[in-house]
């Protein structure tokens, strides 16, 4: 899932983005083998969960020592997708891991990250060049 266009050019973000994508990867695959795994998708739902946790604070982390001007403004950003996240958590709990809510977690990840490195994350690595 990741591609050389995702490359923002800030090694430690790269390198945890393609681990993000390869664990949205590893829930799009459990979504599509049959029959359906609940407890393969709840470790890779659990795995991401985590993962973006430490991710998004490596990057506010990076962006508070350059400086970068929208540091608040890609936080609020985190934490939205943070809430979004929990609420399709919540959903796939209740629905005790159906396969529906899964999907929609993993299609909401994925469209979200592909939108978010490219247009929000590399603003972080042009102002690291100036
Ligand atoms: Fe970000």
């Amino acid at each position: 899932m990741w591609e050389k266009r995702y490359q923002i050019g800030i090694v430690q973000i790269d390198q945890q983005h393609k681990q993000l994508f390869g664990a949205v990867e590893n829930l799009l695959k459990a979504l599509n083998t049959a029959p359906w795994d609940k407890a393969q998708a709840k470790k890779a739902v659990d795995y991401l969960k985590s993962f973006i946790v430490i991710h998004f604070g490596t990057e506010e982390i990076i962006q508070q020592e350059m400086g970068f001007a929208e540091a608040e403004i890609h936080r609020e950003m985190h934490r939205k997708l943070i809430d979004r996240l929990h609420q399709l958590e919540l959903d796939l709990i209740r629905s005790s891991y159906d396969i529906i809510p899964a999907r929609r977690l993993a299609n909401t990840l994925a469209s979200w990250l592909m939108y978010h490195v490219i247009r929000e994350d590399r603003k972080m690595a042009a102002a690291g060049e100036e």
